[in-house]
């Protein structure tokens, strides 16, 4: 099966919302997506097949450029299961590479929803914290991040007593 994923463009906006009204309505909506565009409108993505948009995903990185965020993404239904929800992981966190001070990724979870944690952990998401009552009474957020620093230069160098690092 030939699946595309591609930047989105503005004029996919309509089939964008549609799409997401038919799974998260609560979680996304046209007033959030039309500043996704605005803002981030190299870090959104759609998977395409026979010129239908089956899915799409979006990104963002926060105003010191050190923490990107992935925001929303989205299957339709009958396409599931196919790893296009990792595909749409990995080119949101292509695009997030170009940034060249990003250290992190963050991305909130919803605890049961099994098919996001599983394709998030492919990825290298580990949990990492839990926000009480971020929502309001009783309505916690979960957050899974992903390092973009690479392991060699998290290396903590163990100087001698007394030497210095630079010139
Ligand atoms: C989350 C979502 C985008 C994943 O898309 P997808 O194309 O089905 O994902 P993939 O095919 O890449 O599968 C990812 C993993 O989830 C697993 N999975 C897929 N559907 C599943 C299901 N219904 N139940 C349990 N696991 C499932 C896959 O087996 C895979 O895990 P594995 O590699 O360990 O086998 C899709 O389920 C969706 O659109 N859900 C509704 C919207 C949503 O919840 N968005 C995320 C929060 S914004």
């Amino acid at each position: 099966m030939d699946i595309r994923i591609e930047a989105a463009q503005r004029e996919d906006f309509i089939e964008m919302i549609k799409l997401a009204d038919l799974s998260m309505p609560d979680r996304m909506n046209l007033h959030e997506l039309k500043k996704y565009f605005e803002l981030f409108p190299d870090l959104l993505f759609k998977a395409v097949h026979n010129d239908r948009l089956i899915g799409f995903c979006c990104a963002g990185i926060d105003m010191y450029q050190t923490t990107g965020w992935l925001l929303f993404s989205n299957v339709v239904d009958e396409y599931r299961g196919r790893g296009i929800g990792k595909s749409l992981i990995q080119v949101r966190l292509q695009a997030l590479r170009q940034f060249r001070a990003i250290q992190q990724v963050l991305v909130t979870v919803n605890a049961t929803n099994t098919a996001s944690i599983r394709a998030l952990q492919a990825a290298g998401f580990e949990w990492a914290r839990t926000e009480t009552e971020y929502y309001g009474p009783g309505k916690d957020r979960a957050i899974m991040r992903l390092s973009m620093v690479p392991a060699a230069s998290r290396m903590i160098l163990k100087l001698p007593d007394g030497a210095a690092v630079g010139h």
